[in-house]
C-alpha cells in the first residue's frame, strides 16, 4: 500500500521536517505581543521536539536600543510564561547563545546594513551559510518599508535558487481592501518571488483545519455526500467571548469582517467547499482554493434583502459580570460605526454547490468562544418516519470544531430503546484531546517549521487574499457610506442580533445551537 506519509510533508508529521536547513530567523517587531506569546514559545517547543536545525540563530529587530543580553533574558521570561511545556535550560542553551538583537527603524537602510552584518557574523560563528527567514510581526504600517529595505540591501535575494533561499513570513492584515491588498502584493513581489513568501493565517496551522483535508479526501464516506444533492446548508461560526480589551485602537480601524471573516473564516470556507486537489502539493491546493473563492457570487448589498448584516455589541453580561458596550470601551470613538459582529449568506456558483447557502458569522462579546464548521444534510427522502408524529427526526449534521475543544461530531437519529416507537438524535464524538492527548503542537510551531522547510501548503497565496477582498470590498465601502444606517446592536454575551437570524429565516433555516 502506498505510504503517503513518506510522500508529502503535509501528512508526514516529522520526517521531512527534520531536514530544515541551517537557519537564521529574524523577527521584526521582536518586542511585541505576538513574539512574546507565540513565536518565542513556538521556537522553544520546536527545540524540545528536536526540530530546529542544529545551526540556528535568532535575531530580534526593533526600534528600541536593546543589548543582546536583554533580548535573551526577555526570551527566557516569555518562554517561561507562555510555553505549553515548562522551560528547560538545556533545550534553549544553544539557541540562547546564538540569539542577538538589532535595533533601528524599519525604514532605516543603515539598520538593514547592520542586520546583514549580524547575519554574516552568526554564519561565521556557526561555521556555515544560514537560510534567512524574515518574520514580519509588526503592525501593517511598516510592512512595506521592511520589505523594500530587505530588497534594497540584498537580503531578500540571499540564496535564491538554493534550498536555503531567503523566505519571508508576513502576518495579517494583508491589506484593508482590494486596492491596499494589491499594493501590498506589488510591494512583496517587487522584492521577493512568490515562492519565497509565507502569508500566515494561524487558523491553517490548527490541527482540525489540517484534518479537514484528511476528513474529506482520506475517507470514502463523506465526499459522495459533499454536494448540493445531500447538503442543505453550511454554517461557519467564529465567535469570541472577549470584547476589544486594550486593543480598541487597532480594532476600531478594522472590525469583525476585516479581522475575522475576510481571512480566517474564508479560509475555512475554501477548504470546506473546494474541489479535491490533484495532489497535496501547495500549489494544487491553493489553486483549488482560489477557484472556489472566485465562484462565490458577489454580495447583494440591499439593507433589507442583502446577503450581509453588521452589528455592534451594547452593554450586557460576560461570565455573569456586567460589561460595557463597544462604544464605551477604551480607545473607541464614541460615534464609531465599526461592526463587532457580521453575518453573511454566500452562494457558490458552481456545479457542486449551486443552491446551497453558506452562512458565516463572527463576532466579539458573544455567548461563548467557539469556532466551528457545521454541515447540515438534507432530510431523508420518502415519508417513512417524517409522516408519523411519534418520530422526531433531527437533521444529520457533521460538526468540525476548531476551538476550543477540537473534534468532529456526527449527529444521526436513533430509536430510543423500549416499547414506545420513539426516535432521538445521538452523537458520534471524536475529540482530539481524548484520542491523542492534549499537548499537541501550537499552530505557530507547525507554521514556522513549514516555512523553514519551504512547504507553502498552509500559507496563503497573493491571489487568494485578492479574491477574498474582491468579494468584501464593495460591501465594506457600502457600509462606510451608510454610516449607522443598517447597523444593528446585540447585547454583550448573546449570539448576536435578530437580523442575523433573519438572514437565514428567508430560506427556512436557523443558526444551529452551537455547542450542542
Ligand atoms: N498578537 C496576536 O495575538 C496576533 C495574532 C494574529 C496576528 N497578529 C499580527 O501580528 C503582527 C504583530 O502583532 P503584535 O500584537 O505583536 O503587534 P504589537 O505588539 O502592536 O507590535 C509589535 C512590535 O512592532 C513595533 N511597533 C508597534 N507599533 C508600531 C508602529 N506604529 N510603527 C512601527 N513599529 C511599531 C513594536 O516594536 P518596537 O517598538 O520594538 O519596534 C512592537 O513591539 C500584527 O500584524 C498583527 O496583526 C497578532
Amino acid at each position: 500500500m502506498a505510504d503517503h506519509s513518506e510522500r508529502h510533508p503535509f501528512l508526514s508529521g516529522l520526517s521531512k521536517h527534520r531536514g530544515a536547513p541551517a537557519t537564521c530567523l529574524v523577527i521584526f517587531g521582536a518586542s511585541g505581543d505576538l513574539t512574546a506569546r507565540k513565536l518565542l514559545p513556538a521556537l522553544f517547543n520546536l527545540g524540545a521536539d528536536n526540530l530546529l536545525p542544529t545551526e540556528f540563530a535568532l535575531i530580534g529587530f526593533g526600534r528600541k536600543a536593546l543589548p543582546d543580553e536583554a533580548f535573551r533574558e526577555m526570551a527566557l521570561k516569555d518562554i517561561g510564561r507562555y510555553s505549553r511545556r515548562p522551560f528547560r535550560p538545556e533545550i534553549w542553551q544553544r539557541v540562547g547563545e546564538n540569539t542577538f538583537y538589532q535595533s533601528g527603524g524599519y525604514d532605516e537602510p543603515a539598520a538593514f546594513a547592520s542586520l546583514k552584518e549580524k547575519i554574516e557574523a552568526a554564519e561565521k560563528k556557526l561555521g556555515r551559510a544560514l537560510q534567512p527567514v524574515f518574520y514580519i510581526s509588526t503592525p501593517p504600517n511598516v510592512f512595506e518599508p521592511i520589505l523594500e529595505n530587505l530588497g534594497k540591501c540584498g537580503l531578500a535575494q540571499r540564496g535564491l535558487g538554493t534550498a536555503a533561499e531567503a523566505k519571508v513570513i508576513i502576518e495579517k492584515p494583508f491589506g484593508r481592501d482590494l486596492a491596499s491588498a494589491q499594493e501590498l502584493n506589488r510591494c512583496i513581489t517587487r522584492n521577493f518571488l512568490e515562492r519565497q513568501v509565507f502569508r500566515i493565517d494561524h487558523y491553517l496551522g490548527k490541527e482540525t483545519v489540517q484534518d479537514l483535508l484528511v476528513l474529506r479526501f482520506g475517507n470514502s464516506i463523506f465526499e459522495p455526500l459533499w454536494n448540493r444533492n445531500y447538503v442543505d446548508n453550511v454554517q461557519i461560526t467564529v465567535a469570541e467571548e472577549l470584547g476589544v480589551g486594550t486593543r480598541g485602537g487597532y480594532y476600531d480601524n478594522s472590525g469583525a469582517t476585516r479581522d475575522m471573516i475576510q481571512n480566517h473564516t474564508m479560509q475555512l470556507l475554501a477548504l470546506t467547499a473546494m474541489e479535491p486537489p490533484v495532489t497535496l502539493d501547495a500549489e494544487d491546493i491553493r489553486n483549488e482554493k482560489v477557484k472556489l473563492l472566485k465562484a462565490i457570487q458577489p454580495l447583494r448589498l440591499d439593507p433589507d434583502r442583502g446577503d450581509a448584516i453588521r452589528a455592534q455589541y451594547v452593554e450586557g453580561l460576560a461570565d455573569g459580570e456586567k460589561v460595557p458596550g463597544y462604544l464605551q470601551e477604551e480607545g473607541i470613538a464614541p460615534n464609531s460605526t465599526t461592526e463587532t459582529f457580521s453575518a453573511f449568506r454566500l452562494n457558490i456558483n458552481n456545479w457542486r454547490w449551486a443552491g446551497v447557502p453558506f452562512y458565516l458569522r463572527s463576532g466579539k462579546r458573544m455567548a461563548r468562544r467557539v469556532s466551528e464548521i457545521a454541515i447540515q444534510f438534507r432530510p431523508p427522502v420518502g415519508g417513512l418516519f417524517s409522516s408519523d408524529t411519534r418520530y422526531e427526526l433531527s437533521p444529520n449534521r457533521l460538526v468540525i470544531q476548531i476551538q476550543p475543544d477540537e473534534g468532529v461530531t456526527l449527529t444521526t437519529n436513533s430509536k430510543v430503546p423500549g416499547l414506545e416507537p420513539r426516535t432521538q438524535p445521538v452523537k458520534m464524538n471524536f475529540r482530539y484531546a481524548t484520542t491523542y492527548g492534549s499537548n499537541t503542537p501550537e499552530a505557530y510551531e507547525r507554521l514556522i517549521l513549514d516555512c523553514m522547510v519551504g512547504d507553502r501548503t498552509l500559507f496563503i497565496r497573493g491571489d487568494e487574499t485578492e479574491s477574498s477582498w474582491r468579494l468584501f470590498t464593495p460591501l465594506l465601502d457600502f457600509w462606510k457610506d451608510s454610516g449607522r444606517r443598517g447597523l444593528e446592536t446585540y447585547a454583550a454575551g448573546s449570539w448576536g442580533p435578530l437580523a442575523a437570524d433573519r438572514l437565514l429565516w428567508n430560506l427556512g433555516h436557523g443558526w444551529r445551537n452551537v455547542g450542542r
